[in-house]
C-alpha cells in the first residue's frame, strides 16, 4: 500500500533510490516518484510503473532523497497525484504511505490561508501543513504537523535548506531505518534494504527521527527522546531476487519445500512452540481472525484445530470482527498475517486485546507492527514473499496452525502420542510431497492451458478442502483475472447449480478422506449438468479418474495435511492459467501486497 524509500550518505542518490524502490514495487504501482537534493531540490514523478519515471529521470546528481511507488487510495493514478509533494515554496518535499483521514478539513483550512493545491491527494496538505509549522528546523516542523494529523502514516520529508537530513514518522503505517557506513536508508519494508544492509531500526507508532549521514536520532511525537536496540535481519538479498525465474510467484511457489522445513526447525518432535506458553493454557474456545489468503489459511486452522484440539473455533474477515456485536471475548484470538501491517488485522488485534483476549500472532515478518500488538508471535519462516499472490506463505501458515493445533491437542490430551507421532511424520515428509507437485508439473499445465479460455471457473470442496479451493479460486482471479469462485462442494446444488454449463470447468478437490463418497456424488451432479470436471485425488485413484475429465494427482498424505500439496498444484494451475492469458503475474491490476488502509 505505497512504497517509501529514502537515502543519505556519500554515493549518488538516484540509483539507490530507484533501485530500493524497484523493491518496493509489490507495494503498490500506480504511479512512482522521487525527489533528490543537490543544491537544487530535484523532482520528478510520473503515472504508472517504476520504469515510467525512468524513462523521464535526468542524471540528477544528489547524495541525498526520497521516493516513492503508489497505490491510489484518493485521486486517481495520474502525474499530478504521484509523490513526493512539495509545498508552495518548493522547497520541502515528501512522501507519505497511509491516509489522513481529516485531509478535507486540513486542506480547506490550508487553502483559505493562500496555500496552492496541484493534486486531488490527501497526503498534499502534509507538506503544506510542514510549510507553515516550519521556522527553521524542520524536525520540529515535522513533529508539530503529526499532531494534527487523523489516520496513518509513514512519512519522510526533506527540506532545501537542510540537506544533511530525512525526518521521517511513523503512525500505523511501517517504516525501517537502515544502518550502513557512512549512509543511512529509510524504506516501508526491508527488501528494499537488503541489498545495501541488514542492520535495521523499525520505527514505532508515534515516533520521529531524523536520518543524517552519521547516524539516526529516533524521538515520540511529544518530543521525548527514544532509545532503540539495532536490530539484525537474517533475511538475504537473493531471497529478494528472481534467481533465474521468470516470476517471483513461480519462484516462492517452488521455495515452498524450503519455507516448510525452515518452519519445522526445531520445532519437533517436543513441538517447543516458545509462544509464551500460550499452547498450554486451558482455553474453551478459539477464534481466528485474518485477511484474504490468511483467512482462508484460518478457515483451514480451523478444521485443523477442532479436529486436533476439540474446541470450538470461529474464524472471521479482520475487516469483519470489530463490527461484530457479540463483544464477549475469545478466551484465545489468534491474528494470522504474513507482512503483519494488513491495518484491518491490526485493528483486530487491538479490539480483540481491550475485549480481554489473550493474542497470538502467525507471522512472516519479524519486527512487523503486529508482534507489537499481541501477546506472542508465531513465525511462519517463509522468507520475503514479493509476489502480491501470497503462496508459499499460505503454506507457511499451514504448518504455523498444524503445530499449534498439535502442541494444544497433546496439552489437552486430545491427541493419542501415536496420533501425534502420525502427525509429526507427515509433516516432516511434507516437503517431499510438494516437491513431488513440483516435479510433475507436466499436467498442470496442460490443465491450464484448457482452462486459460474459461470464461468462470468453480472451485469446491468439503472440510479442509472447503478453503482449500477458496484459496484456489482466489489464485485464479487475482493473477488471471478469470471469474472463480470457491464453494463447500455441498452448496453447489443450493443455487451455484444454475450457473454450470458445458462452458464452466469445476475443479474438484476429492482426497480420499471421510469426505470422499460425498464428492464423488458432487462430481457426478457436475458432470451431469455437462461441466466438465477437473478433480484433484491421490495417485492411484482410477474411481476418480474415470469420474472427471482431467484428473491431477498429490502423493498419499494424512487428509489432515492434504491442503499443503493440493494449493501447490492450483498455485501452478493459476500461474500457468495467468502464464498463457498474458497476465502481470506478480503485479495483478489493483492489488497491492500489503495493505495498510482499512
Ligand atoms: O499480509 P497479510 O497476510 O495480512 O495480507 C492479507 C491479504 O491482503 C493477502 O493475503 C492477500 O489476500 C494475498 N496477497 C492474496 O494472494
Amino acid at each position: 500500500m505505497c512504497g517509501i524509500v529514502g537515502y543519505i550518505g556519500n554515493r549518488q542518490a538516484l540509483p539507490i533510490l530507484v533501485e530500493s524502490l524497484k523493491r518496493l514495487e509489490y507495494r503498490g504501482y500506480d504511479s512512482a516518484g522521487v525527489s533528490v537534493i543537490d543544491r537544487e531540490l530535484f523532482n520528478s514523478k510520473a503515472a504508472g510503473r517504476i520504469t515510467e519515471l525512468e524513462k523521464r529521470l535526468p542524471d540528477a546528481p544528489g547524495r541525498m532523497g526520497i521516493a516513492h511507488t503508489r497505490w491510489a487510495t484518493h485521486g486517481r493514478p495520474s502525474d499530478r497525484n504521484a509523490h513526493p509533494f512539495t509545498d508552495c515554496s518548493g522547497r520541502i518535499s515528501l512522501v507519505h504511505n497511509g491516509i489522513i483521514e481529516n485531509h478535507r478539513e486540513l486542506r480547506a483550512g490550508l487553502e483559505s490561508r493562500g496555500h496552492r493545491f496541484t493534486s486531488e491527494t490527501d497526503t498534499e496538505t502534509v507538506v503544506h501543513l510542514v510549510e507553515e509549522n516550519y521556522k527553521g528546523d524542520l524536525r520540529a516542523a515535522v513533529s508539530e504537523t503529526v499532531r494534527h494529523l487523523r489516520g496513518s502514516l509513514a512519512l519522510a520529508v526533506v527540506h532545501l535548506s537542510e540537506p544533511d537530513r530525512i525526518v521521517v514518522a511513523r503512525d500505523e503505517s511501517p517504516l525501517v531505518i537502515g544502518l550502513g557506513q557512512d549512509e543511512n536508508f529509510v524504506a516501508s519494508d526491508l527488501p528494499a534494504l537488503l541489498k545495501y544492509t541488514r542492520r535495521v531500526i523499525y520505527l514505532q507508532n508515534r515516533e520521529v527521527a531524523v536520518i543524517r549521514r552519521d547516524g539516526v536520532g529516533l524521538e515520540s511525537f511529544e518530543g521525548e527522546p527514544v532509545e532503540r536496540d539495532i536490530a539484525t535481519v537474517d533475511w538475504s538479498p537473493e531471497d529478494t531476487e528472481k534467481g533465474g525465474y521468470q516470476h517471483f510467484m513461480l519462484k516462492e511457489i517452488y521455495e515452498q519445500p524450503r519455507a516448510i522445513l525452515e518452519s519445522l526447525i526445531g520445532r519437533i518432535p517436543g513441538l517447543e512452540l516458545d509462544i509464551g506458553g500460550i499452547d498450554k493454557e486451558d482455553f474453551d474456545s478459539v477464534k481466528i481472525v485474518a485477511c484474504g489468503t490468511s483467512f482462508h489459511a484460518g478457515l483451514v486452522g480451523k478444521y485443523v484445530l477442532e479436529q486436533l484440539t476439540g474446541l470450538p473455533v470461529i474464524v472471521e474477515a479482520a475487516s469483519e470482527y470489530r463490527y461484530s456485536a457479540n463483544t464477549r471475548y475469545s478466551p484465545l484470538m489468534v491474528l494470522v498475517s504474513q507482512s503483519g501491517e494488513s491495518a484491518d488485522t491490526l485493528q483486530a488485534a487491538r479490539e480483540a486485546r481491550r475485549r480481554g483476549s489473550r493474542t497470538l500472532a502467525i507471522t512472516n515478518v519479524v519486527g512487523s507492527s503486529i508482534t507489537r500488538e499481541v501477546d506472542s508471535v508465531l513465525y511462519t519462516r517463509a522468507g520475503p514473499e514479493i509476489g502480491v499472490a501470497a503462496t508459499k506463505t499460505f503454506t507457511s501458515q499451514l504448518i504455523a496452525l498444524y503445530l499449534l493445533g498439535m502442541a494444544m491437542g497433546k496439552h489437552r490430551g486430545t491427541l493419542l502420542p501415536s496420533q501425534l507421532q502420525e502427525l509429526i511424520d507427515g509433516l516432516r515428509k511434507l516437503p517431499r510431497d510438494v516437491q513431488s507437485v513440483l516435479d510433475n508439473r507436466g499436467a498442470i499445465k496442460l490443465t491450464a492451458e484448457w482452462m486459460a479460455q474459461a470464461r468462470d471457473v468453480f472451485f469446491i470442496g468439503r472440510n479442509v478442502h472447503y478453503p482449500t479451493a477458496l484459496e484456489g479460486a482466489l489464485k485464479l482471479k487475482e493473477i488471471s483475472y478469470i471469474h472463480a469462485e470457491g464453494l463447500p462442494a455441498g452448496e453447489l446444488k443450493h443455487g451455484p447449480n444454475a450457473l454450470l454449463t458445458a462452458e464452466t470447468p469445476v475443479v474438484a478437490i476429492a482426497i480420499r478422506d471421510h469426505t470422499y463418497d460425498k464428492m464423488l456424488s458432487n462430481i457426478g451432479e457436475v458432470s451431469a449438468r455437462s461441466a466438465p470436471v477437473i478433480a484433484i485425488g491421490l495417485e492411484n485413484d482410477r474411481e476418480l479418474k474415470k469420474a472427471s475429465d482431467l484428473t491431477l494427482y498429490v502423493p498419499e498424505v494424512r487428509p489432515v495435511l492434504s491442503p499443503v500439496p493440493v494449493i501447490t498444484t492450483l498455485q501452478l494451475l493459476a500461474y500457468h492459467v495467468a502464464l498463457i492469458r498474458g497476465c502481470e503475474i506478480d503485479k495483478p491490476r489493483n492489488l497491492a501486497k500489503s495493505v495498510t488502509v482499512e
